[in-house]
C-alpha cells in the first residue's frame, strides 16, 4: 500500500515510524514531515491548508490511504473533500470534528446526553459575561470557543482575571468570537482517554497522562504538552467502563443523531475525581506528545488497524499492547513557549546509543546537507518503554543527557505522579 501521513510533528513522525514496520507498506509520504519522518516517509512539502494541491499529489501519487495527524485539515473538512474524490482516508468529517473544533458544540452534547462535564454558561456579549462573573465562586475557567492551539482556556483565580479574559477573547484574541463559555473548575487527576472508531464499532487505544505546564512541578504557562507516559496510573477496570458508557457511548450516539459515523481517532481529555469521569474537552485526533509514547506499546499491525477503521471492519480486529511503561519527555528550544531561536544545529543525534526500546522522535526539525537544525519550540521526543516508568525515565534522561544539546530544556519530573510519590 501507498500511505501519506498529514503533519509535521512528533506524533506524524511516530505514525510513519509505526506505519512502516506493517508488511502491507509499500511507501509512505508524508505532508509536510520534519527531518525525523524523512527516515521512513519521503517528505513532501505542501502546506497542510491547501487541499487542492494535497489532493492532487494524493491522486498523482496513487496514495491508497491517508492518515491526517492535526485537527485543523480535520475541522476544515480535508475527509468530507477526500472522500468526495473516492480517496480512502482515516480521520473523522466535518460534523464529528467539531467534538474539537467548538468546546460549546461539545457542552450542548454533554448536556443533551447527560455526559458528566463542567457546569457552564455560555454567554453572547462581554456585559452578559462580567455580570455572571460578579456572583460567581473562584476558581473559575474562561474558555474561547474555537481552535486556539491549547491557548483558550484561561484558569481564573478570582473576578478581576476572569474579566480580563473574556475581554480578550471577545477582543479577537482568537478569531472572530460569537460566545464565550464560562464553567465551574473542576478539581481531581487529568488522563487522556483514546478510542479508535470505525464509524460503526470502536475499540480503546490506551490511555496516557499529559503534562502541559512547562516547567517542573507542573508550574508556568500551558504548552503543547512537555511529555507524558502511558498507560495513565489512575486507569482501572471500573473507571473504563464508567468512561466508556457515560462519555463514548453518548458522543458517538450524538454524533449518528447528527448524521454522520465517526471515524477516526477520538480523544478525551478527562478530570477523574474519586473514581468517577468528567469530560474536559475532545480533540479529534491522538494527542502529542500522548502518540508518541502510546505507539511504541502496541504489538498490533497499526497499518492494518488503521486500513479495517476505514474498510469498517475494526470488530474483526484484536489490539495487543505490550504490558510495560512508556514514558517520553520532550526536548525544547530555549524560550519555548514564548520566544526561542530556529535553526539551531543539532549534534550528537547519530552518536546516540539506542536500544530495540528507546525512540527519538522528532517535532520541530529540519534538514540541511545531512545535517538536523531545530525548526520549531518542541523539537525530539524521547521515549522509552521498561517495566517501570521509573526505569523508563532513567533511561531517557540518560539519552537526553547523551545528546548534550546546548540551546535546550526538558523537564525532569515527568511521570511525577507515578514515580515520586
Ligand atoms: P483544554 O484545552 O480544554 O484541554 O484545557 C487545557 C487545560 O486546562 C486542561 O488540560 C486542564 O488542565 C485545564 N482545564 C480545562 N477545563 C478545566 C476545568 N473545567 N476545570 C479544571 N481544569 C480545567
Ligand atoms: N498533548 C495535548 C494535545 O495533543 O492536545
Amino acid at each position: 500500500m501507498i500511505i501519506s501521513v498529514i503533519g509535521s510533528g512528533g506524533r506524524e513522525h511516530a505514525i510513519c515510524k509505526k506505519i512502516s514496520e506493517s508488511p502491507q507498506a509499500s511507501k509512505i509520504y508524508c505532508i509536510p514531515g520534519n527531518a525525523g519522518t524523512s527516515e521512513t516517509a519521503e517528505n513532501i512539502e505542501i502546506d497542510i491548508n491547501n487541499f487542492d494541491k494535497i489532493k492532487n499529489f494524493l491522486i498523482k501519487s496513487k496514495t491508497d490511504l491517508v492518515v491526517v495527524g492535526p485537527e485543523k485539515p480535520l475541522v476544515n473538512g480535508i475527509v468530507n473533500l477526500l472522500e468526495k474524490e473516492k480517496i480512502k482516508v482515516f480521520g473523522p468529517k466535518k460534523i464529528s470534528s467539531q467534538l474539537e473544533g467548538s468546546k460549546i458544540f461539545t457542552k450542548k452534547i454533554c448536556k443533551k446526553y447527560n455526559i458528566p462535564t463542567a457546569n457552564f454558561g455560555i454567554f453572547k456579549n462581554i456585559e452578559d459575561a462580567i455580570k455572571f462573573l460578579k456572583s460567581s465562586n473562584f476558581p473559575i475557567v474562561v474558555k474561547a470557543d474555537g481552535l486556539a492551539s491549547g491557548k483558550g482556556v484561561y484558569i481564573c483565580e478570582n473576578a478581576y482575571d476572569a474579566n480580563e479574559a473574556v475581554k480578550e477573547i471577545f477582543g479577537g484574541k482568537f478569531g472572530e468570537t460569537k460566545n464565550v463559555l464560562i464553567e465551574d473548575f473542576l478539581k481531581g487527576d487529568e488522563m487522556s482517554f483514546f478510542v479508535i472508531c470505525d464509524g460503526k464499532n470502536f475499540k480503546k487505544f490506551q490511555t496516557a497522562q499529559d503534562h502541559k505546564r512547562v516547567f517542573e512541578g507542573d508550574k508556568g504557562k500551558n504548552t503543547g504538552g512537555m511529555g507524558a507516559y502511558s498507560p495513565s496510573g489512575l486507569i482501572n477496570f471500573n473507571l473504563e467502563k464508567k468512561i466508556v458508557d457515560k462519555i463514548i457511548r453518548p458522543t458517538l450516539k450524538a454524533i449518528k443523531d447528527l448524521g454522520e459515523n465517526y471515524k477516526g481517532f477520538l480523544y478525551a481529555g478527562l478530570m477523574i475525581k474519586n473514581n468517577e469521569p468528567y469530560l474536559i474537552e475532545y480533540n479529534v485526533r491522538m494527542g502529542d506528545p500522548e502518540c508518541q509514547t502510546i505507539l511504541p506499546l502496541l504489538k498490533t499491525d497499526f497499518l492494518k488497524i488503521i486500513n479495517s477503521c476505514c474498510d469498517g471492519k475494526l470488530d474483526n480486529l484484536i489490539i495487543e499492547w505490550k504490558d510495560q511503561k512508556s514514558l517520553c519527555v520532550v526536548v525544547c528550544s530555549k524560550g519555548y513557549p514564548e520566544k526561542f531561536q530556529n535553526n539551531l544545529k543539532i549534534d550528537n543525534l547519530k552518536k546516540l546509543n539506542l536500544d530495540k526500546n528507546d525512540y527519538v522522535f522528532h517535532a520541530g526539525t529540519k534538514k540541511n546537507n545531512g545535517d538536523i537544525f531545530s525548526n520549531g519550540g518542541r523539537v525530539l521526543n524521547f521515549v522509552t518503554i521498561s517495566s517501570s516508568y521509573k526505569k523508563s525515565r532513567e533511561k531517557v534522561l540518560k539519552l537526553i543527557n547523551n545528546l548534550n544539546w546546548s540551546n535546550s530544556f526538558f523537564r525532569k519530573d515527568i511521570g511525577f505522579k507515578v514515580i515520586d510519590k
